[in-house]
């Protein structure tokens, strides 16, 4: 049997695209290797949103080009987003790729590798015609799965390269959400995470008369039996309109926790970034969500020395940081993405500046990160069951509603729910075990 390997970077939108082409490349018959060296093909599901995964791309196309040396028959595949990002130039920078293809033709990959070499056309781009529900796929865990609900972006956040190779966004119908929903929930799903680049303003570019909102679709979710957890990212925070809160707040399966990205607690960068929003909007926006859904947990991404941030801009960031108190945070030093507006703005901060900047935020996230999650020693909280715990086999894995990690003690069977008595905590994590009663 034919063996492949996939190796994803990038964001929860590559990690579902890579369960698509695991899928499609099951459906000609090969089998998953388990390391790249033992594989016929390779696949490397790339993302190009900071030059980090780009230069981690360079080294493991080296490798993967030693073993086509030995090997010529190897196939090597780059999709995702710095192949679509590098369309005309991919096979010249990097002679040992075989095929290579965007985010929005995965369904013609088994073309090209079908037969069991390298198709006529080595690679195609930007056609975005397929939704990743419509194809078959290999999902990653056994009681979560990722449902995407739209694609591309219609932003124009100076600083970002999405949009360039994700496309203008289109909306999924609802009545074909609503039924891989269903089938997932009788595979025994029972966590679902709607995505899109720009997940809140879903529906609003359907056709007239499917035209809806994303609140409606959070209802229509919640609605099918058998999903116990509905998640979604990312949010912008511009599209959270009145409906779609309303409906956070009143569906019994939506929960606890919202993405809520701030990058920049500066309203003058904020502006610079095209985010839409000042920081007073943002904070009242916090003050809304917080008012409507009790004990809210709130995740963020910021990033810290875009082009003009001075310190002072800097230090209104690490105030949004302490005011709002995150439960998590992914922080980024800026890294300019060519073909974008803010990668040709004058005044870039300069590295060791950035450097120290990231490790002062760093410093405030985790420290506040620490302190929410020793709030929750004392509390019973809703486990779904996931598995092990990674670190320790005698004990459990699994979530609480606000998205923690807690590893647990006590018998449960993966997709249970259960209560757990948190009786520890560090700054991403929480420990407990199964409580047989709710203490008063
Ligand atoms: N569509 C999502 C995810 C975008 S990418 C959203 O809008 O939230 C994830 C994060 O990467 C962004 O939120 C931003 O914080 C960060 N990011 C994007 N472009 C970047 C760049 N050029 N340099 C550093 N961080 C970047
Ligand atoms: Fe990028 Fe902005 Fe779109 Fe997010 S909303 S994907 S940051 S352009
Ligand atoms: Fe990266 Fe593409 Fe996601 S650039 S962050 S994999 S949308």
């Amino acid at each position: 049997m034919r063996r492949y390997h996939v190796t994803t970077f990038g964001c929860q939108m590559n990690s579902h695209d890579s369960e698509r082409i695991k899928g499609m490349l099951e459906s000609l018959g090969l089998g998953e290797a388990a390391a790249p060296d033992e594989a016929d093909i390779v696949v490397f599901n790339t993302c190009t949103i900071r030059e980090k995964p780009d230069t981690k791309l360079a080294a493991y196309l080296g490798d993967a080009g030693a073993r086509k040396r030995e090997n010529p028959e190897l196939v090597i595949a780059v999709g995702g987003c710095y192949a679509e990002a590098q369309r005309e130039r991919i096979f010249d920078l990097y002679p040992q790729v075989d095929v290579a293809f965007g985010p929005g033709s995965i369904p013609h990959l088994a073309e090209w590798v079908g037969a069991g070499g390298v198709g006529v056309e080595r690679g195609r781009f930007g056609t975005h015609e397929h939704f990743a529900g419509d194809l078959p796929q290999r999902r990653e865990r056994r009681v979560h799965a990722w449902v995407q609900v739209s694609m591309g972006c219609n932003s124009t956040c100076s600083y970002c390269i999405v949009p360039a190779v994700r496309g203008r966004e289109q909306s999924r119908r609802a009545g074909d959400i609503v039924a891989e929903v269903a089938r997932l929930a009788a595979d025994g799903v029972r966590e679902i995470t709607l995505l899109g680049q720009n997940v809140n303003s879903w529906g609003r570019d359907l056709p007239p008369g499917l035209r809806t909102e994303f609140g409606e679709l959070l209802r229509a979710c919640d609605a099918v039996d058998g999903i116990a957890r509905i998640r979604f990212t990312s949010p912008h925070p511009k599209d959270f309109r009145a409906p779609v809160i309303a409906a956070i707040a009143e569906c019994d399966a939506v929960c606890e926790h919202i993405h809520l990205p701030l990058q920049s607690g500066s309203s003058r960068i904020l502006k610079a970034m095209r985010r839409t929003y000042s920081r007073e909007r943002y904070l009242q926006l916090v003050e809304r969500l917080r008012a409507a859904i009790p004990d809210l947990a709130l995740g963020t991404d910021i990033i810290v020395g875009f082009p003009g941030e001075s310190e002072d801009d800097f230090r209104q960031t690490l105030e949004v940081v302490e005011a709002v108190r995150y439960d998590s945070a992914f922080t980024f030093i800026y890294s300019p993405r060519q073909g974008t507006d803010a990668a040709a703005m004058a005044d870039q901060v300069p590295d060791p500046v950035k450097h120290e900047r990231l490790e002062r935020l760093v410093e405030v996230v985790q420290r506040i990160a620490r302190e929410r999650n020793a709030e929750r020693v004392g509390r019973v909280e809703q486990v779904l069951v996931e598995g092990p715990s990674r670190t320790d086999a005698s004990l459990l894995r699994g979530r609480t509603r606000r998205n923690t990690t807690v590893n647990f003690s006590g018998g449960a069977q993966i997709g249970e729910l259960v209560d757990v008595l948190v009786d520890g905590a560090t700054s991403t994590t929480l420990r407990g075990r199964i409580a047989t009663a709710v203490p008063a």
